[in-house]
């Protein structure tokens, strides 16, 4: 039997299959000592500091995708092994992602503002096709690819820089990939953030890569630019999205992700042009129900000796 505790929440059934699997499950933010396993979301921290308060832990399980509030060094000098569920969430942040992109280009959220507070705003929202349009991937792996694919469908152009992955994947799925990410925000009108946060990447939505966007879509409709991020907070440096809301050149900007979360007092959420949810990529009843199977499967196999197919920090199973 594992002590597992379960500090951000997950599907009940997969609580469930833990305890007939003899696991005892604790529930709520708990002090991790004495536990051999965790399963987080985004919300707990897994610092240095807080793996170092845990000697007996043998796994976290992160319940989702980035593993950016790991301190996968520590973890990984501590010889704990990290596992995600990587593809459990794809086609709901897919669909997040799409919709934030319907949203943007027939300003369907400042509508429904525009609608509450009696505004019949019918002869000023005038929106614009995504047919016809560049839309541009900053990273290209699963959910940019499903994006792709209904984006395709929808009639608009597909380019994306992804340095990691292999230019067929690409083409395969009908998509430009550049090897300069600057190319990609020259071409495109809409673009949609898919990457990890890394050094690399922080940031990498700024002033400098925004205004060179075109604002003026492949079929020489004047559409503005706009700009969508499932992704993770601080990939776009925020600061900078706002002035380009300001200064007119983002004509839309919507997040899911933002750098400081809760995002509270963040000025973009008061800008009339952006619209925004609170992180809530995963956030399906769907997706939820497969990563909590996946994780629950996955700490079961691995108290019984088995190797997840989902290690992030592989150096500890050598
Ligand atoms: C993820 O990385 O899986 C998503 O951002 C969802 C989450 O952390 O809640």
């Amino acid at each position: 039997m594992a002590r597992i505790a379960v500090t951000d929440g997950m599907a009940d059934d997969a609580v469930s299959m833990l305890i007939e699997a003899g696991h005892e499950v604790d529930m709520g933010p708990v002090q991790l000592d004495g536990f051999d396993a965790v399963v987080i979301r985004s919300a707990t921290k897994m610092t240095s500091q807080a793996i170092a308060a845990a000697p007996s832990l043998q796994l976290i399980g992160r319940a989702g995708v980035g593993v950016d509030n790991i301190d996968l060094n520590a973890a990984t000098n501590a010889g704990i092994l990290v596992c995600n569920t990587p593809g459990s969430s794809t086609q709901s942040v897919v669909e997040l992602a799409l919709g934030h992109l319907l949203a943007s280009a027939r300003h369907i959220a400042t509508a429904d503002r525009d609608l509450r507070s009696g505004n019949w705003t019918k002869k000023i929202l005038k929106g614009t096709e995504l047919s016809g349009k560049r839309l541009g991937f900053i990273g290209f792996g699963r959910i940019a690819q499903g994006v792709g694919k209904i984006a395709g469908a929808f009639g608009m152009e597909l380019h994306a820089f992804d340095p990691y992955l292999p230019s067929h994947i690409a083409e395969e799925q009908g998509c430009l990939l550049h090897e300069d990410v600057n190319d990609v925000f020259r071409l495109c009108t809409h673009i949609t953030i898919h990457c990890n946060l890394t050094d690399e990447t922080h940031h990498l939505v700024n002033s400098d890569t925004l205004a060179l966007m075109p604002g003026i879509g492949a079929d020489g409709t004047t559409c503005g630019n706009h700009l969508v991020s499932c992704a993770r907070g601080g990939i776009v440096n925020e600061q900078d999205a706002l002035e380009a809301l300001e200064n007119g050149q983002l004509t839309s900007c919507a997040l899911d992700v933002f750098e400081v979360e809760p995002a509270e007092d963040n000025p973009i959420l008061q800008h009339t042009n952006f619209h925004g949810t609170p992180h809530i990529g995963a956030a399906t009843v769907e997706a939820q129900n497969r990563i909590g199977f996946e994780m629950a499967e996955l700490i079961i196999g691995f108290f019984n000796g088995d190797t997840p197919q989902s290690v992030v920090n592989r150096e500890v199973l050598n």
